[in-house]
């Protein structure tokens, strides 16, 4: 009998132990977000106009004013944490960040870890080749390069056969960023670069004398703000985006910080 009254009380406080985890695992955003007085937005700064470094280091672009927006609306600061693309989405879901703004494309397999708000910009991955290129046209013509990209963008997945199928790559060069993965092709370390639209032009407008852009582009894409699983922050964040999307506000945005690179 005493046994058995050992084991009971175990299992009951096995069982309020995990209720205890579980409940904490499930804090609200909403209320973390007032605690802490904060709302935490996860990026990698090294994709213009969407989020890119200042003249003093800061980081600003269309996300943040985005961001900003949302942070005033919930009567907080916004804080911006700069870290790796390829860490994000893993760096949300552990609670690290409220949101993460990151030019971030909404994928199925995104939206298995985090939800996404509603879409922001509509998108699609470019190639970027050598401006004498000739022969890089379409997505067929992938085959047997060395390819460049941002690591974990789904400019990577492209090229790596993981979002439209295999095209025999012969290499995919991972990066930090795009603007690296560019430099890699100046040097003659890679055939063609992928990356996201606006990214691309800004990329080759900056260095029109030695790159070009391929005109066809390989996917269609769409921005949204990634939050954790469930999270009570999306109601806010889907109203003020939406606002934004019909003022012209995030078209407005694009504007300006495409016309200062
Ligand atoms: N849209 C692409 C993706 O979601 C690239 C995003 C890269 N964003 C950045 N801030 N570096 O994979």
């Amino acid at each position: 009998m005493k046994k058995f009254v050992r084991i009971i009380s175990l299992v009951t406080v096995l069982a309020l132990a995990c209720m205890i985890f579980a409940s904490c695992g499930k804090k609200s955003d909403l209320a973390s977000v007032e605690e802490e007085g904060k709302l935490i937005m996860l990026t990698n700064a090294a994709f213009p106009p969407f989020e890119y470094l200042g003249e003093n280091g800061e980081t600003i672009g269309v996300d943040v004013e985005i961001a900003q927006k949302i942070a005033e609306r919930l009567g907080v600061e916004l804080e911006v944490v700069d870290m790796d693309f390829n860490g994000i989405v893993a760096a949300l879901a552990s609670g690290k960040g409220h949101i993460a703004a990151a030019g971030m494309t909404v994928s199925e397999e995104r939206l298995k870890s985090v939800d996404f708000s509603v879409n922001y910009v509509t998108s699609a991955q470019y190639m970027i080749v050598p401006a004498d290129n000739t022969t890089i046209l379409t997505s067929a013509d992938l085959k047997d390069k060395v390819v460049g990209v941002q690591e974990g963008t789904t400019g990577d997945l492209y090229a790596s056969g993981e979002w439209d199928g295999d095209f025999g790559v012969k290499q995919v060069l991972r990066f930090s960023n795009a603007v690296e993965a560019s430099t890699a092709l100046m040097n003659g370390k890679c055939d063609l670069v992928i990356v996201d639209e606006l990214p691309a032009k800004l990329i080759v407008a900056q260095n029109e004398s030695v790159l070009k852009l391929v005109d066809t582009p390989l996917t269609l894409e769409d921005y949204a703000i990634a939050m954790r699983k469930g999270s009570d922050l999306s109601k806010i964040i889907n109203e003020e985006l939406q606002k934004m999307i019909d003022d012209g506000t995030v078209e407005d945005l694009i504007l300006k910080h495409t016309a200062v690179q």
